[in-house]
């Protein structure tokens, strides 16, 4: 495991989208999972920039997403296919028929198997970029969830429901269920990139990355993935021990 700890959010968002970059500059057909939230939108902000600059091309990449609400129409604005369409594919080269995300327009079992069976073809991922729930949930995977799981319909918990209800804002109809790349398909990523920032996960970061692997802390599991590299920045960082 590498812990990298940077002080601006720049250079935090540099060194994501500097291993996203290396990664696509290293393979004929490099395979991205990506998350949603609101860490990773400014890393895209930034591979959209360099995009436009000249400095890489997502032409040759498959995309798979993490998550995705069950229920909600792909224009949804909450949902993760509009999310993802916002902040990167509309404005990157990346093929629309190499872009995935669990199907909200099928029954969810069988979405499940049509997500393992795109798995199945693509992955694993070169690399997976993970933010981190409040609760230790990774990609939508929470508590309990059976860590050798693939893609997996989740009941959302009660803090995430609350972490994430204020994107649906007066509406009534926030999604109770969601679709997720089990833990299993995210262990065998190449790379995986855990991004976390700001004090209000400092305890959940310490906890994921100490306590005794749990699937009640989904998080833990991280501890054996082979190249997981931690990208924090001060306030997220501050109840870690760091050599
Ligand atoms: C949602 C997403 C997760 C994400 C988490 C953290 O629950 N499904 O993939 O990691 O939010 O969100 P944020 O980055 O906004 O803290």
């Amino acid at each position: 495991m590498r812990i990298l700890v940077y002080d601006s959010l720049a250079d935090w968002t540099r060194e994501a989208a500097d291993q996203v970059q290396a990664v696509l500059k290293s393979k004929e057909r490099p395979v991205l999972m990506l998350p949603t939230g609101s860490t990773p939108i400014a890393v895209y902000e930034e591979l959209v920039r360099r995009y436009r600059a000249g400095e890489i091309s997502f032409s040759h990449a498959v995309s798979m997403n993490l998550d995705e609400y069950v229920g909600l129409a792909h224009d949804d604005p909450e949902s993760y296919h509009y999310f993802m369409q916002h902040y990167l594919f509309d404005h990157v080269d990346m093929r629309p028929d190499r872009i995935f995300l669990p199907e909200t327009q099928v029954e969810p079992a069988q979405a499940c198997r049509d997500y393992d069976a795109i798995y199945d073809q693509y992955g694993p991922a070169d690399i997976v970029l993970l933010g981190l729930g409040h609760n230790g949930h990774i990609g939508f995977n929470e508590p309990g969830t059976p860590f050798a799981n693939r893609t997996c319909v989740v009941t959302l918990s009660q803090s995430t429901l609350e972490a994430n209800k204020a994107n649906f804002g007066a509406r009534d109809d926030m999604p109770t269920h969601a679709l997720a790349v089990g833990p299993a398909m995210i262990m065998e990523s190449r790379r995986a990139l855990l991004m976390v920032r700001g004090a209000g996960k400092a305890s959940i970061l310490k906890k994921v990355l100490t306590h005794p692997i749990t699937e009640e802390i989904p998080g833990t599991l991280l501890q054996r993935h082979p190249d997981l590299v931690v990208l924090a920045d001060r306030e997220a960082a501050a109840e870690l021990e760091l050599a």
